[in-house]
């Protein structure tokens, strides 16, 4: 009789751990794992590598949207340092950049989104727009590694 709630204890306490370190650094990572996750699909597309889908697309521009919302609340000030992060001290240094980087984030995701894009030419634009962000944001806000 006791078996099962051994088990299920068991189970209990092998997932708390992750539930116990997950902390701002693992969430911002894992939010821009998806974005990257989902820029590598929509490259596919827009290459032809994959069929273009209307709705995959759209659902890819919603991601976007969603992600670049969530995004700033995960750097509060002791997430620094401290963990496995890529975040650069300009993050804190310079909070007026930041603010307006991630601002500008979430202005160009929500107007790409806005556009629900029905082939793959203007998911193109859409995409562009978004994208521009990554790569000015990691070179003013990440750390290069090796
Ligand atoms: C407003 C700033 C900003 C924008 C915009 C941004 N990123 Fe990032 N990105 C970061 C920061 C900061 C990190 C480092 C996070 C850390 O290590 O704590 C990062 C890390 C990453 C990582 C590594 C995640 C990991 O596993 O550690 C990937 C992949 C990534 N970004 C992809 C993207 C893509 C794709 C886009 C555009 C769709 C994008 N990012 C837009 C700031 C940004």
């Amino acid at each position: 009789m006791l078996r099962p709630l051994i088990a299920a204890a068991i189970a209990a306490t092998a997932i708390l751990p992750t539930a116990v370190t997950a902390g701002p650094i693992e969430d911002r990572k894992a939010i821009m794992k998806a974005n990257g996750r989902d820029t590598k699909m929509a490259a596919d597309m827009l290459k032809g590598a994959v069929p273009f889908d209307a709705a995959a697309a759209n659902k890819i521009l919603a991601n976007y949207a969603a992600a670049a919302k969530a995004f700033p609340a995960h750097f509060p000030a002791n997430s620094k340092t401290g963990g496995e992060t890529e975040a650069a001290p300009a993050i804190w240094d310079k909070p007026a950049d930041w603010k307006a980087a991630t601002a500008k984030f979430q202005a160009d995701t929500a107007a790409a989104a806005a556009l629900k894009p029905g082939d793959a030419a203007g998911f193109g634009k859409a995409f562009g727009m978004v994208t521009a962000n990554c790569k000015s944001c990691h070179e003013g806000f990440r750390i290069k590694k090796g």
